[in-house]
């Protein structure tokens, strides 16, 4: 495998990632290579071909072949409340700022953003935290929890809800019991978190524009590291126009994007990478 691959070289490599764009409308071209290769060479073994330029033949003959490769360029690995220091600072620090400005605004709307959602625990795991910490005054509170994925797979697995134990070891037996139904070997969101979220295709990379503006409160997890610095901070300047003022972008603990616009947010906490963008006078 290794010879095969090294027979492959970097213009062949940007020949095909130019031709799963335009012919099959999957940016991977700003990703690191490192990842990239590694996961094509599953393809290329799955498929049979020896280098970059048998595999570009092979997505002529079988166009069906695009997803299948989109699917194994995402890693979707993800878990409920997967960073619980990260989310413990979400409860501490912003979700009572948050909702004494709204209050203060007279403001009913809380708008919240998982923007790399895999198969759903990051933004079940925001809603959750949501009513953990809102109890009672959750109803005074017209929530979305928007969940936007590039993975097809992973956003049919998500909308469904639907996890195997193993899925949420880790989650309390109140939590299981509280938010999720147990049905044979699965645990099922229940309505009441299922309904604060809004679930659609969205590539972070694209050059659509933002997709959501003023919202209160960003995840971007464990998606960045993927990217090539360039794209890294492309990203960020969707991410930073989409916030409200005040606003709060959460990245995780294993992201260290140092770009302008992280000057332009204060930092919250460097650890679990929490950022407020504010405005002038804005502050709680
Ligand atoms: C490792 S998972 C992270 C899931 C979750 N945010 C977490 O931290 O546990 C990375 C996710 O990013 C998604 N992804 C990769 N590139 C993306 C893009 N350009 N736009 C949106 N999502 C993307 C993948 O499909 C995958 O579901």
């Amino acid at each position: 495998m290794t010879n095969m691959i090294a027979e492959n070289d970097t213009a062949a490599l940007d020949l095909l990632l130019d031709k799963v764009y335009q012919d099959g409308g999957h940016d991977f071209r700003g990703y690191k290579h490192g990842t990239v290769t590694r996961r094509l060479e599953r393809r290329l073994h799955a498929t049979g071909a020896r280098t970059y330029l048998d595999y570009i033949q092979f997505l002529d003959a079988h166009p069906e072949e695009y997803q299948r490769l989109a699917e194994d360029l995402t890693i979707k690995t993800s878990g409920f409340f997967r960073s619980p220091y990260a989310f413990q600072q979400v409860a501490r620090l912003v979700l009572p700022e948050l909702v004494a400005y709204k209050r203060k605004k007279g403001e009913q709307r809380l708008r919240l953003w998982s923007t790399a959602c895999a198969r759903g625990e990051e933004p079940y795991s925001i809603a959750i935290l949501l009513a953990e910490s809102l109890g009672q005054r959750l109803k005074d509170f017209d929530i979305s929890v928007y969940a936007t994925d590039i993975s097809q797979q992973a956003l049919k697995e998500a909308e469904a809800g639907a996890y195997s134990a193993k899925d949420v070891t880790g989650l309390t037996a109140t939590v299981l019991e509280s938010y999720f139904t147990h049905y044979g070997e699965s645990y099922v969101v229940k309505t009441d978190i299922k309904q604060m979220l809004r679930f659609s295709y969205f590539d972070l990379t694209s050059n659509m524009g933002v997709p959501f503006t003023d919202l209160d409160c960003i995840f971007c997890c464990n998606v960045l590291i993927y990217l090539q610095k360039t794209l890294q901070e492309k990203v960020l300047k969707t991410l930073y126009d989409s916030l409200a003022t005040p606003g709060y972008l959460m990245l995780s603990e294993v992201e260290t994007p140092t770009n302008n616009l992280l000057e332009k947010l204060e930092c919250l906490d460097s650890k679990a990478r929490i950022y407020r963008k504010s405005g002038g006078g804005e502050h709680v």
